[in-house]
């Protein structure tokens, strides 16, 4: 794959777009009300303001094609890491390079903001081709429990170093991935 991605930044022009391509890449994840609030202040404030000072994303094309997205947002209690949103590559364009290009692109864009870590979760034993694709990248990977009660879900952390300095552990801080799945059933409640 020779040509070169360009990423657009998702705004109120693109949104419904970069919702499309985020339900096609994850059809069992609703992932609507985080791109919407991600360009919506009174929607961000409502959903975010005690937690996250951003939440942005990109979508990626190859020639007039968007390929994928990509999208960062950190949390106010740990200002040094930076956690990846709605990252991936629509089925025709999968296993040709293009996820790595995008996490490195993304990676840059972390650095350039400062961040020293950049952190994901996934389900492992459901997302078996992100697992397969992080290990691939050499990630270090950590379990998170702290929500074990009350998330369905087995979660791994992935983390990549932004410094050239070893991965701190992210050691089971709260990520709110209960609110997070509430708002996914939320939406999907609201197209319904
Ligand atoms: C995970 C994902 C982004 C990978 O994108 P991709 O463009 O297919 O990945 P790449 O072609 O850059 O793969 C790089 C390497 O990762 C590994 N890899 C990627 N997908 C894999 C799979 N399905 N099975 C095994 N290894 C895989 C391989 O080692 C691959 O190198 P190779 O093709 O030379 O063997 C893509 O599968 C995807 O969008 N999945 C759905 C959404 C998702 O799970 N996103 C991550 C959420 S946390």
């Amino acid at each position: 794959m020779t040509e070169s991605l360009i990423f657009k930044p998702v705004t109120k022009d693109n949104f419904e777009l970069a919702i499309k391509v985020q339900g096609e890449i994850f059809p069992h994840d609703n992932g609507s009300e985080n791109i919407r609030a991600s360009i919506d202040k009174k929607l961000f404030d409502r959903l975010y303001k005690k937690e996250h000072p951003f939440l942005t994303y990109w979508l990626v094309y190859l020639k007039d094609d968007p390929i994928g997205i990509t999208g960062l947002y950190p949390y106010f209690s740990s200002p040094k890491d930076v956690w990846l949103s709605w990252f991936g590559v629509r089925s025709p364009w999968k296993r040709k390079g293009l996820g790595q290009k995008i996490f490195e692109w993304t990676k840059q864009e972390a650095q350039k903001r400062g961040f020293e870590t950049l952190r994901l979760y996934t389900y492992p034993e459901e997302d078996l081709e992100a697992v397969a694709f992080y290990n691939a990248l050499n990630l270090f990977e950590e379990p998170y429990t702290l929500e074990e009660e009350t998330v369905p879900h087995k979660i791994s952390i992935f983390s990549a170093s932004l410094n050239g300095k070893p991965v701190q552990k992210w050691n089971n801080k709260n990520l709110y991935m209960k609110e997070q799945i509430d708002l996914e059933t939320k939406a999907n409640t609201k197209q319904d």
